[in-house]
């Protein structure tokens, strides 16, 4: 693990709101666009604060905060309502939506309404749809209506039952194929951004260069435009299983674990609440008190 950077918890300098336009222009400059998941407000803001180009709230919610076995159990209400959390603490970071599975799947109507909810009722800039060219007709009703769309192509885990599991993609030349003329559709059908995930990084690379809109990789090696992953994993906050292009930078799971055990500990001992935890009666306050509870006996 490398040497943690040294970290403000202070308000840090006023940024510019991050647009689709910085992602183009940090494409154009070779900068890598910095991406990772949130679905609540503490996050969201530390998120912000510590200068995240783009927050995507993510369906990975469904697993990692709801405890589902994958993502497809994540209904709209849900989505929005971590959407809404996660808006109020992160101002300046582009905000993603994840649409959920089947609120876009079945007709481009439902695909475009479902979208602008985003935007409307969950504070988001931007929303992020899973699939290759069977989604462009949605995608260039969805950004017809004026709302960013960043595709996702490679593993894409609502998929996760016709994809025979959570394994990578792309790896014959035939299914690589597919994945390139697949990228190239979703820029012809307006994505601003597409999520590549568990693809050979070479691949990834060769995709980044034929299309001129950024890909942010997960599991896709450094040649893609920028990089995403989601938040419990990078914190060790999610235990169940960690994929293997994960890098943790902290492990929260067993340090909250140890919080918890300590507190029980306190309690069960009455180390805790202390004196500096309790409030205290004036003494006057307290002998009239007790006074005229003896008067009224
Ligand atoms: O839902 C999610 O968190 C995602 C990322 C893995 C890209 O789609």
């Amino acid at each position: 693990m490398s040497t943690p950077a040294p970290v403000s918890t202070s308000a840090p300098a006023a940024r510019k709101k991050v647009t689709t336009l910085t992602f183009r222009r940090k494409k154009e400059r070779r900068e890598p666009i910095t991406m990772l998941t949130a679905y609540d407000y503490p996050t969201a803001m530390a998120l912000d604060n510590a200068g995240i180009d783009s927050i995507l709230v993510g369906d990975s919610l469904a697993m990692v905060v709801l405890g589902y076995d994958n993502t497809l159990p994540v209904t709209m209400e849900e989505m929005l309502h971590h959407c809404r959390a996660v808006s109020r603490g992160a101002k300046t970071a582009l905000l993603v939506g994840d649409m959920p599975f089947m609120s876009y799947q079945v007709s481009v109507e439902e695909a475009t309404r479902n979208a602008g909810r985003f935007l409307q009722q969950g504070n988001m800039d931007a929303v992020k749809l899973e699939g290759g060219r069977e989604r462009a007709d949605a995608i260039r009703s969805i950004t017809g209506a004026g709302i960013p769309v960043m595709g996702h192509l490679g593993l894409t885990p609502q998929s996760v039952h016709q994809l025979g599991g959570f394994r990578a993609q792309g790896k014959t030349a035939i299914a690589a194929k597919r994945l390139v003329e697949d990228a190239m559709i979703l820029e012809e059908a307006g994505c601003f951004s597409i999520v590549l995930e568990s693809v050979p990084a070479r691949l990834a690379e060769l995709i980044s260069k034929r299309i001129s809109i950024p890909t942010i990789g997960i599991g896709a090696g450094v040649g893609c435009d920028g990089q995403v992953l989601v938040t419990h994993d990078l914190l060790g906050l999610f235990d169940r299983f960690t994929p293997k292009f994960v890098k943790k930078y902290a492990n929260f799971h067993v340090e909250m674990q140890r919080a918890f055990a300590d507190y029980i500990e306190d309690v069960e001992t009455k180390r805790f609440p202390a004196h500096e935890h309790t409030v205290e009666m004036d003494d006057t306050e307290w002998d009239v008190l007790l006074k005229e509870l003896n008067h009224s006996h």
